[in-house]
C-alpha cells in the first residue's frame, strides 16, 4: 500500500520552493547589517567565497542524499549504508536535525509574528485606524502570541496541502511578489536624500575590518541563509524529479539566495542613511544598528518621516518581510512533517497540524520567557548545531554513500556529468575538505 510520493512538478517549481526556503529574514535582515558592519564589500567578498566553497557543496550533499533516498532526513541518513554503526549514527544525526529544525522554527515564527504585527499595524494606519495601529506596533506578549499564532496557522495550512498544492504553489506565488516588492522599495529608497551615502558604506570595501570573527560570521550567515544542516534542503531534494540536474539546480538556488541578499543590502543600508538625513539615530556604539532596533525603530522612524507615503512604504516593507519569512517557515515545518508522515500512520494533514501545534507551544514558551530563552535558542541552533550538522551531512555524503550510487545520482538528469569540473572535484571535496574546513572555522569560532 505504498503511496505515490509527491514531487515538485518542474525544475522551476523546485527552484522557487528552495529559493523560498533560502530567502528569508536571514537575507533581508541579517545580511545587509552584517555587511555594513563587516567592512562593506570586503564582507560580501568573503561571503561569496564561503558560499561557493563551503555552503554550495554542503547544499549539494543534502540535495543528492535527499533525491537518492527519497525520504526525510532520519530515514535518509539511516538508509544510506547497511552497516549497523552507520545506520545508528544516521538515525541519531537525523533526529538531531529534526530537533534543530523544529527549534529554529520556534524562534523564527516569533520573529515572523513581529513582522506580521507590524504589517497589520501599517495596514491599519493606512486605513486611518490610528489606535489599533499604535497597539499593533507596540511590542507585547499578547500581541506577539496572537501574531506568531496566526503565522503558525498559515504555515501549517500551507504544509498540510502538500508538496505540489501547498509548498510549490505558494512559493511560486510569493517569490515573484517578494522580488517585485524588493525592487520597488529599492527604487523608491534610492531616490531619497542621503541614500547614496548608504551605498558607499555598503559597497566600498574596507579590508581593515577583515578578521577571523568576520569569517565566522560570514560562514554562519551562509549556512543559515541556505537553510543548511537540518534537512530542509534534503527533504526538498527528495521531491526533485529524476530528470533534473542537481549541480545546476543547486547552483541556481545558491545564486538566487545570494542575489536577493545583495539586493536587500541595496534597500536596507541606503534606507538607514536616508533616515539619518532625517535625524534618525542609526549608529549604536559605533556600529550600525543591526538588531530588532533596526527593524522596529530605525526603519519605522524613517517611514514616519516620509509623510503620507510612509504608511504605504511601511506596509510594503513589512509585507516583504512576512512573505520572506513564510516561504522559509514552511520549509522548516516540512522537515518534521515529512518524518511524521513517512514513519507513522499519520496522514499529511493531521501531521502538519499536530507538529505545527507542538512547535507553536515552543514559540509561545519563547514569547513568554523571552529574555532567558530567545538568545540561547538562537545561539544553540544556528551557531553550534548548524555547522556541526553540516559537517555530519558532508561526511554522510562523502563516506556513507556508496561512490557508484553517488555518481549515478549526479548523472541523473545530467548526462554529460563526467566531463564537468563538479564531477571531478565535488565527491572528494565533500569527503575531506568540506568537513575539515567547516570544522576549522567552527573550532576557531568557539574556542579562540
Ligand atoms: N534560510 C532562511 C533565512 O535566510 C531561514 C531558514 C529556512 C533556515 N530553513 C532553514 C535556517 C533551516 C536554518 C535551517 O531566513
Amino acid at each position: 500500500m505504498l503511496k505515490q510520493r509527491e514531487q515538485f512538478t518542474s525544475r522551476l517549481g523546485f527552484v522557487l520552493a528552495a529559493a523560498g526556503s533560502a530567502v528569508g529574514l536571514g537575507n533581508i535582515w541579517g545580511f545587509p547589517t552584517n555587511t555594513a558592519n563587516g567592512g562593506g564589500a570586503a564582507f560580501v567578498l568573503i561571503y561569496l567565497v564561503l558560499a561557493f566553497t563551503l555552503a554550495y557543496p554542503a547544499l549539494m550533499a543534502e540535495l543528492t542524499i535527499g533525491r537518492h533516498t527519497r525520504a526525510n532526513i532520519v530515514t535518509a541518513l539511516q538508509g544510506l549504508s547497511p552497516r549497523p554503526g552507520v545506520r545508528l549514527t544516521g538515525r541519531l544525526v537525523g533526529s538531531y536535525g529534526i530537533l534543530v529544525a523544529s527549534l529554529i522554527l520556534c524562534f523564527y515564527s516569533l520573529v515572523a509574528g513581529w513582522m506580521a504585527a507590524n504589517l497589520a499595524s501599517s495596514g491599519a494606519a493606512l486605513a486611518g485606524l490610528d489606535r489599533p495601529a499604535a497597539w499593533l506596533a507596540r511590542d507585547g506578549v499578547p500581541r506577539n502570541l496572537l501574531f506568531a499564532g496566526l503565522f503558525s496557522l498559515i504555515t501549517a495550512g500551507v504544509v498540510s496541502e502538500g508538496v505540489k498544492h501547498g509548498i510549490e504553489r505558494w512559493s511560486s506565488r510569493l517569490m515573484p511578489t517578494l522580488v517585485a516588492l524588493l525592487v520597488a522599495l529599492i527604487g523608491y529608497v534610492l531616490t531619497r536624500d542621503g541614500a547614496i551615502a548608504g551605498l558607499t558604506v555598503y559597497l566600498l570595501p574596507d579590508f581593515a575590518r577583515i578578521s577571523s570573527t568576520l569569517v565566522i560570521s560570514a560562514l554562519g550567515q551562509a549556512f543559515f541563509s541556505l537553510s543548511l544542516g537540518v534537512g530542509t534542503m534534503l527533504v526538498y531534494g527528495s521531491y526533485i524529479r529524476e530528470g533534473d540536474s542537481l549541480p545546476a539546480t543547486g547552483a541556481i538556488v545558491t545564486l538566487v539566495d545570494i542575489g536577493v541578499a545583495f539586493l536587500a543590502g541595496l534597500l536596507i543600508i541606503p534606507a538607514m542613511f536616508a533616515g539619518r538625513e532625517l535625524g534618525v539615530e542609526i549608529y549604536a556604539n559605533g556600529q550600525l544598528q543591526a538588531g530588532p532596533d533596526l527593524i522596529f525603530r530605525v526603519l519605522p522612524a524613517l517611514f514616519d518621516s516620509m509623510g503620507p507615503l510612509g504608511n504605504g512604504v511601511a506596509t510594503a516593507f513589512f509585507a516583504l518581510m512576512t512573505i520572506a519569512a513564510l516561504t522559509s517557515s514552511i520549509s522548516m515545518l516540512e522537515v518534521p512533517v515529512a518524518l511524521a508522515t513517512e514513519t507513522t500512520s499519520l496522514n499529511r494533514k493531521t501531521a502538519a497540524w499536530l507538529v505545527g501545534g507542538i512547535i507553536f507551544a515552543g514559540t509561545a514558551t519563547i514569547a513568554v520567557f523571552f529574555d532567558p530563552l530567545f538568545g540561547a535558542v538562537v545561539t544553540l541552533t544556528t551557531e553550534f548545531s548548524q555547522p556541526l550538522l553540516g559537517i555530519a551531512l558532508c561526511l554522510f555524503a562523502g563516506w556513507a554513500f556508496n561512490r557508484n550510487a553517488l555518481l549515478e545520482e549526479i548523472r541523473a538528469g545530467n548526462p554529460g556529468a563526467q566531463k564537468t569540473l563538479f564531477w571531478k572535484v565535488w565527491p572528494t571535496y565533500v569527503r575531506y575538505f568540506c568537513p575539515l574546513l567547516i570544522a576549522t572555522v567552527f573550532v576557531q569560532a568557539i574556542f579562540l
